[in-house]
This record gives C-alpha cells, sequence and structure tokens, in this order.
C-alpha cells in the first residue's frame, strides 16, 4: 500500500524540476531534464508522476507503440522506496495501457540491480531475453523482461 497522502497522475510541467532532481540523484547516466520536457509534448509517450502531499516522488516514462509499449524509465527518491510507490506507478501504467488497447508491456534493466527485477517479477514480468553490454558507466548486460496485459495486472491491490 502506498502512503495516503500519495497520488499517480501525469506529469505537467511543473513537476520537471523534482524530476531531473531524482533523476541525477539515481543514474550514473541521468536523462536531461530537456529529455523530460520533449516527453510532454509527444504524443506516443506516457511521463507519469507519484506525488506525496504535492512533492514529487518518482515519476515513470512509457513509450508507446502500435501493440506494444516501452518501460523506458521508472524512479522513486531514495527516501520514499519501499513503500510500494514503485508499484502504484508500474499499474497506473498498466491502465492507460490497457485503455490503450496495447497488449505487452517490455523493458531493459540493468542484470545486477536486483530491486527492480524483484519488482517487475512480483508485477508479473518475465524474461525475454539478454542484451550484451547494453549500459556503460558501468558496462554491464540488461535483461529484458515483458508483461502480457491481456487481463489485471497480477500484483494490483495486493501487499506485495
Ligand atoms: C526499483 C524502484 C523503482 C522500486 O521502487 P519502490 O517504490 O521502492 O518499489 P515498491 O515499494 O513498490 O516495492 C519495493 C519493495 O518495497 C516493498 N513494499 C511495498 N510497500 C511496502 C510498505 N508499505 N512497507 C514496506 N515495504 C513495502 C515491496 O514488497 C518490495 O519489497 P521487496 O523489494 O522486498 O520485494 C526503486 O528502488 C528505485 O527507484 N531504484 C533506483 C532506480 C531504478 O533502479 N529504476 C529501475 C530501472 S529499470
Amino acid at each position: 500500500m502506498t502512503g495516503r497522502g500519495v497520488v499517480v497522475r501525469e506529469a505537467v510541467g511543473k513537476d520537471l524540476p523534482a524530476i531531473a532532481e531524482i533523476e541525477a540523484a539515481t543514474f550514473s547516466r541521468p536523462w536531461s531534464r530537456a529529455t523530460f520536457t520533449g516527453l510532454l509534448d509527444r504524443s506516443e509517450a506516457e511521463l507519469l508522476v507519484a506525488s506525496d502531499g504535492g512533492s514529487v516522488v518518482g515519476y515513470l516514462v512509457l513509450l508507446t507503440g502500435p501493440g506494444e509499449a516501452e518501460l523506458a524509465n521508472l524512479a522513486v527518491s531514495a527516501g520514499s522506496r519501499k513503500r510500494g510507490i514503485g508499484k502504484a506507478l508500474l499499474a497506473a501504467a498498466s491502465e492507460i495501457l490497457l485503455d490503450k488497447g496495447i497488449g505487452c508491456l517490455y523493458l531493459a534493466v540493468r542484470a545486477s540491480n536486483e530491486k527492480a527485477i524483484r519488482l517487475y517479477e512480483r508485477f508479473g514480468f518475465s524474461d525475454v531475453g539478454t542484451h550484451r553490454a547494453y549500459y556503460q558507466d558501468p558496462s554491464e548486460d540488461a535483461r529484458v523482461l515483458a508483461l502480457e496485459l491481456s487481463g489485471s495486472p497480477p500484483s494490483r491491490g495486493s501487499s506485495s
């Protein structure tokens, strides 16, 4: 369960500084603020934020195409993790994709990122392959995971 004050909604321009701040604190090769700004105008992109009492504490980026979508970015600020916010962002993304009639969500994740992989697997994603040396800083393989969205997301509403 997320905290009582946490809501997931579409991002707006005033969310961008907080998103960029979490991004810079989280990743070794962060996306620029301009990249996030550009997403707001792209019809095939969805930028969602989790807001806790009015403060942005996490975000998720979807890039959609015919029949499938990529989960291109997901992060929760360090002080707000392990409260179900990542799962809530995934649930909201799944709802959007179901509404659009998109049946498959896939993503790439660093092979060593156990926390993220556990979240994805508990949500129902399964392994579909590996990209060798996909990441830099440091160089690392990506695991590619996919979620079929023909029904309800499996973890929605459960405690973990
Ligand atoms: C991966 C990431 C997004 C997960 O976000 P999160 O908000 O912590 O995820 P959740 O809280 O939904 O789930 C994570 C854990 O918290 C637990 N949890 C959920 N609600 C909880 C609660 N109320 N109290 C305690 N634990 C809870 C979940 O069971 C899960 O536990 P587990 O790791 O032991 O399986 C976050 O760790 C992060 O931003 N990491 C850095 C960026 C990153 O790796 N992004 C993914 C790139 S592909």
